[in-house]
């Protein structure tokens, strides 16, 4: 039997429905938390689902603007999505989800994306696992450049405030060159990147400006753990966020990370498989890449999605899509020219509609779904036409965890 799902109506109830998850992590929400949440969270975004009046799962979904091939989109960031333990696998998400593609279809938002806690989650609702992103751990001894690098920039500490208006211009470059960035608003920044959370307050977060070319051309978040073993340097370094505007720019904020002294060992998550680190290092395979999912991209609206991303090639492909979920997307669709339009012509590529999300932001080719016996190839050579108009360079890339 479905729950009841509406939006919250006050912080009383957001606090109960963001408690879906956090019964999981931590204690309720404090105030000082819910208040930060709504800078950055509309509260008619966040659905609670009820049984006998009590709050029993919430999910949120932030209003994005996603970077997609050659443009971007508003997008729903889905988040905080969670059910009571005393009432899993009773249906809450299934209803929640329900609920929340509705509003998102009705508020016109052609795409959804989401970082998943567990995989096998979301596939049911119609997300795609759309792009992939690993971690490095890189020891002082393996952390030569495989090019001799002439550094021609300074790298400077910086206060919060001053990172404020230093930092997002070069966030904005990545969300130019890459699909799958959101843009940070104001709130965003504050709230939930450059604040320096309590329990850091020994040892906070360092922001790190690179001037370049007589402008800051890249910048670096980053926590240390130093530490001592029989008095030999053995500390760490934890990268929370390193961008630069060119390959210059992250070459060298990546170097200064590198070579902090008294750290052993450098580790950062959430990197693309094309990040250059991979290739600036004289030793990658020590660097223990280790890949994973990242963003989960479900199309809300088919047509005003593929319509939506530009193409690396002209050419055309007809889908059969499937979408239980979410039926008005199911059908035949056309995509010529740029332009997806419903048509009776024969289907070449019949697909579910999380197969075409995984395809969207260009991280994973129809000819490896189709070999996953994810996509039916219904004309030959039909994947590799479509891959040739979906496939995207640089790889998406969505560096934070929402
Ligand atoms: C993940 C979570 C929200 C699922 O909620 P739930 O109310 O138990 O899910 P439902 O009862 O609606 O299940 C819907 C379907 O998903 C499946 N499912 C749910 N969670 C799953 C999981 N972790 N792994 C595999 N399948 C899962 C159910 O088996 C069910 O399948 P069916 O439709 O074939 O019967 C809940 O377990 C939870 O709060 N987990 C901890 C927090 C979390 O991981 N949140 C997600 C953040 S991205």
């Amino acid at each position: 039997m479905p729950f009841d799902v509406r939006p919250c109506r006050d912080r009383e109830e957001l606090g109960r429905a963001m408690y879906a998850i956090g019964q999981n992590f931590f204690g309720p929400p404090t105030e000082e938390q819910l208040d930060r949440w709504l800078r950055v969270l509309e509260l008619e975004r966040m659905h609670a689902a009820f049984e006998m009046g009590e709050i029993v799962g919430g999910a949120g979904a932030f209003t994005f603007d996603l970077s997609v091939p050659g443009g971007s989109l508003p997008c729903a960031g889905v988040t905080i999505v969670g059910t009571y333990p005393t009432h899993r696998r009773r249906g809450v998400l299934r209803s929640l989800m329900r609920t929340q593609l509705d509003d998102v279809h009705e508020r016109g938002e052609p795409i959804a994306a989401l970082w998943a806690s567990e995989e096998p989650i979301y596939g049911r609702y119609g997300y795609g696992l759309a792009s992939w992103a690993g971690e490095v751990s890189i020891r002082r001894d393996a952390n030569a450049f495989a090019r001799l690098l002439e550094r021609r920039g300074q790298a400077r500490f910086v206060s919060a405030e001053e990172a404020r208006k230093l930092f997002p211009p070069v966030w904005e470059a990545l969300c130019a060159e890459r699909p799958g960035v959101f843009a940070r608003s104001e709130a965003w920044w504050e709230t939930r990147r450059l604040r320096i959370p309590d329990e850091e307050g020994a040892n906070p977060r360092r922001f790190v400006a690179l001037e370049l070319d007589a402008g800051i051309r890249a910048y670096a978040i980053y926590r240390t753990r130093p530490s001592f073993e029989a008095g030999v340097p053995a500390g760490k370094l934890e990268v929370l966020e390193a961008l630069g505007v060119n390959p210059q720019a992250t070459a060298e904020i990546w170097r200064f990370l590198l070579d902090v002294d008294w750290i052993e060992t450098v580790s950062a998550s959430l990197l693309p498989p094309d990040h250059p680190l991979l290739l600036l290092l004289a030793y990658p395979r020590r660097a223990c890449y280790r890949l994973s999912d990242a963003l989960w991209v479900r199309l809300v609206d088919v047509g005003a999605a593929l319509s939506g991303r530009a193409y690396a090639h002209d050419g055309s492909v007809v889908f059969e899509v499937r979408d239980e979920f979410c039926p008005w997307n199911e059908g035949r669709w056309k995509l010529a020219g740029g332009v997806a339009a419903r048509t009776d012509e024969p289907a070449e590529l019949a697909v579910d509609v999380d197969a075409l999300g995984s395809a969207y932001l260009g991280a994973v080719s129809f000819e490896q779904l189709r070999d996953a016996l994810r996509v039916e190839q219904l004309v030959d050579g039909a994947a590799a036409r479509a891959d040739a108009m979906f496939a995207w360079r640089p790889l998406p890339w969505c560096p934070e965890i929402f």
